[in-house]
């Protein structure tokens, strides 16, 4: 007789366990699908900047390149993808009027930025004169490098302007001055397959207004 109240309690208890653990991992798969929906909505975030004097807005995953969302997401495809690693320039771009490899950095770091490029910097008929010295210099063969290399001849002038100091730069206490050296120094994170490099230096030398 003991042993059979004793069967039912613990037939009883096990029900109770059951049930309880039924509730329990519907509850915590209730968390977690709460949980993932939260974590899929912080992917993404609404960006917004100015690129080539347009406003430009829209959703972006938290993990796209400024390089990926200038291709894919609004179409400019004049800005190149080479190593997609920071060590060919071919994605040049200008972000506040500096230069910046836009493979190397997030669309989201970008909210408010001025982005220009290749697109931004000229158009047929009506070209930026870095444009149209490298066609009169022959300043390209294939032409994929070509927009970053632009971007980033127009950046070097500004910066020489600027007095900004490169590596070769001899005396930090006077004007920085536009010479060969300067201009190949400035320009060496810009890689060229088909070794146009004595044309690009003639362009930006010409439009720079010296003599190479
Ligand atoms: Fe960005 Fe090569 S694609 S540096």
């Amino acid at each position: 007789m003991q042993n059979t109240i004793q069967l039912e309690l613990s037939r009883r208890s096990l029900l109770i366990s059951s049930a309880a653990s039924v509730a329990f991992t519907g509850t915590v798969a209730k968390d977690a699908m709460a949980q993932s929906a939260e974590t899929t909505m912080a992917y993404t975030t609404k960006v917004s900047f100015n690129v080539n004097g347009e406003k430009r807005e829209f959703d972006v995953d938290n993990r796209t390149t400024l390089l990926d969302a200038l291709r894919e997401h609004l179409h400019l495809t004049g800005t190149k993808k080479g190593c997609d690693h920071g060590q060919c320039g071919a994605c040049t771009v200008m972000v506040d009027d500096r230069r910046i490899n836009s493979c190397l950095t997030l669309a989201v770091m970008h909210e408010g930025d001025k982005i220009t490029t290749i697109e931004g910097l000229g158009e047929p008929g009506n070209l930026h004169p870095m444009q149209a010295a490298f066609i009169k210099h022959d300043g390209f063969q294939c032409g994929y490098c070509t927009p970053g290399q632009i971007c980033s001849s127009v950046a070097v002038l500004e910066e020489i302007k600027s007095n900004i100091p490169s590596h070769v730069t001899d005396d930090l206490t006077s004007p920085a001055q536009l010479t060969a050296a300067e201009v190949r120094e400035r320009m060496s994170g810009n890689i060229c397959r088909c070794g146009a490099y004595s044309n690009i230096l003639d362009a930006i030398t010409e439009v720079g207004g010296i003599k190479a």
